[in-house]
């Protein structure tokens, strides 16, 4: 069997046990990430999705279960996470307010020197990351990272992660608060760390249309646990079950619906404009 990236069995989070305020945050969930694949997480806010990241690179321990990073198991506690960290990178909610040093060359390069590497190496490292996420150096390097757009700031704290040269990327809502314009840079961009460096992705969205365009395979989270584990093009077009789940389908998911009710539908059921255009050239007799 083909090893898996990212292999999470069993997994139970809670929070403070023992205490008034315990909290079962993860109970039983178990999926994989294959190296290059895209994996999209969503669910109802506090379903777990935020816990079940800080797992995938070892920020919190399993309660109970197993999580295993290209075959290396994190322990309950202790051990070294060096090459958990160094496989899997985790970029926080809001990330942008962890940015802290004076320039963007020293913000991005604090993980590299942390790794002891020397001071052309790092510079490498940051250079390349910066240009990656199009803040070339040599034009923001010196900045402060407090001068730049809100989507400048949250493209440089990506920048800091892809510094560790991560092969897989977990992403606690990337585009939250962004402006159309900043999130769709950030998903473009994420687009092509997966086809130009095969990365795999994991992005936590409540926003579907988001999820349609970036990744293959969905799980959903419920109260923590799984409630659904499919491929994306089959669960956006369940639009009921998705109401049900506190998840609003795409917009082109909820027309295919309605379209369908009025005796139309379409084959296959569309999740880009583009497709739906393919799809209703027939029945519009469109040349
Ligand atoms: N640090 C924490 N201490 C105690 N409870 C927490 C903590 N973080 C999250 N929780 C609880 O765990 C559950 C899952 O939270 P979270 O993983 O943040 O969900 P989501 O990201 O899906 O909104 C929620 O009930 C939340 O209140
Ligand atoms: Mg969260």
């Amino acid at each position: 069997m083909k090893t898996s990236l990212l292999e999470i069995c069993d997994l139970v989070h809670v929070y403070m046990p023992g205490t008034p305020f315990e909290r079962r945050a993860l109970d039983g969930v178990s999926l994989r990430v294959a190296p290059g694949e895209a994996l999209g997480l969503a669910g109802a806010s506090g379903s777990g999705k935020s816990t079940l990241a800080q797992h995938m690179n070892g920020l919190l321990r399993p309660t109970q279960g197993s999580v295993r990073v290209d075959g290396m198991e994190i322990p309950q506690r202790g051990g070294n996470l060096g090459r958990v960290r160094a496989t899997v990178g985790l970029l926080f909610q809001f990330p942008e307010q962890q940015l802290f040093e004076e320039t963007l060359e020293l913000d991005v390069g604090f993980g590299p020197r942390n790794l002891g590497l020397s001071p052309v190496e790092v510079g490498e490292r940051v250079a390349e990351a910066l240009e990656l996420v199009g803040l070339p150096v040599c034009r923001f390097g010196s900045r402060s990272p407090f001068a730049l757009s809100g989507g400048e700031r949250r493209r440089a704290a990506l920048a800091g992660v892809l510094a560790m040269r991560p092969r897989c990327l977990v992403l606690d809502e990337p585009t939250a608060g962004l402006d159309p314009r900043g999130a769709a840079a950030l998903l473009d961009l994420l687009t092509r760390l997966r086809e130009e460096r095969g990365m795999s992705l994991v992005v936590i969205s409540h926003r579907m249309e988001d999820l349609a365009r970036l990744v293959d395979r969905m799980v959903v989270l419920s109260q923590g646990r799984v409630a659904a584990d499919a491929p994306v093009r089959d669960l956006l077009h369940r639009t009921d079950w998705l109401d049900r789940h506190s998840l609003e389908a795409p917009a082109l998911s909820r027309l295919t619906a309605r379209l369908a009710q009025e005796g139309l539908s379409l084959e296959p059921a569309p999740l880009t404009v583009s497709e739906a255009e393919e799809a209703l050239r027939g029945p519009l007799s469109l040349g």
